[in-house]
C-alpha cells in the first residue's frame, strides 16, 4: 500500500482548519497510518526542503514551515502520492482547481496551506525525516476498506 507524508502548514494552523483539510484525505478514501503535532526546526525544514536550497523564495520557505507548530500525517492507499497531489491542487493556489484544498483555501503560493510528496520515492524520505524509523506508523485494516480498495 503505498504512502505520503502530509503536512499542514502553520497556515493551515493559524486558520484552524487543519482537521478540515485531514478530513478531505480521509473522505477521499486514504487511510491514516501515522499522526503527529510538531515544531519543525531549521534543520529539519532545510532537509525536507533541500531540493529547493538556492532558489529565492528557499529562505522564506524556511521561516514559513518553521514559524507555529504544524501537523505531520502519514496517509495511505491506491496511488497515495498522487492522490493526495490531486486532493490539494497545484502549487500557486489561484491557479489551483475549486474543489481541491488550495483551490478552497489559498490564494498565495508562499501560503498554501499544505504540503504532500511529490513521488513514492519522496515520500520515503520525508516520512523518514518526520516519523524516524516508523515505530508510531500503524499498519491496520478498516472494515471499510474493501469499499474503498477494489482487492481487498
Ligand atoms: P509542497 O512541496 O509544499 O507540497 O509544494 P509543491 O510540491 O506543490 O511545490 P514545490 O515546488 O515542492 O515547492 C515547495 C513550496 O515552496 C513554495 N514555493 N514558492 N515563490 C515561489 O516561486 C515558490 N515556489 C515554490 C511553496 O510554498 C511550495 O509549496
Ligand atoms: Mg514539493
Amino acid at each position: 500500500m503505498e504512502r505520503t507524508l502530509i503536512l499542514i502548514k502553520p497556515d493551515g494552523m493559524q486558520r484552524g482548519i487543519s482537521f478540515e483539510i485531514l478530513s478531505r484525505f480521509e473522505r477521499r478514501g486514504l487511510r491514516l497510518a501515522g499522526l503527529r503535532l510538531l515544531q519543525v526546526s531549521q534543520d529539519m525544514a532545510e532537509t525536507h526542503y533541500g531540493e529547493h536550497i538556492g532558489k529565492p523564495f528557499f529562505e522564506g520557505l524556511v521561516s514559513y514551515i518553521t514559524s507555529s507548530p504544524i501537523i505531520a500525517a502519514v496517509f495511505e492507499g491506491t496511488d497515495a502520492v498522487t492522490a493526495a497531489r490531486t486532493t490539494m491542487g497545484g502549487t500557486k493556489p489561484t491557479e489551483a482547481n475549486p474543489g481541491t484544498i488550495r483551490g478552497d483555501f489559498g490564494l498565495e503560493i508562499g501560503r498554501n496551506v499544505v504540503h504532500g510528496s511529490d513521488s513514492p520515492e519522496s515520500a520515503e524520505r520525508e516520512i523518514g525525516i518526520f516519523f524516524g524509523d516508523g515505530s508510531s506508523l500503524y499498519d491496520w485494516g478498516r472494515d471499510v476498506d474493501s469499499w474503498i480498495f477494489e482487492d481487498e
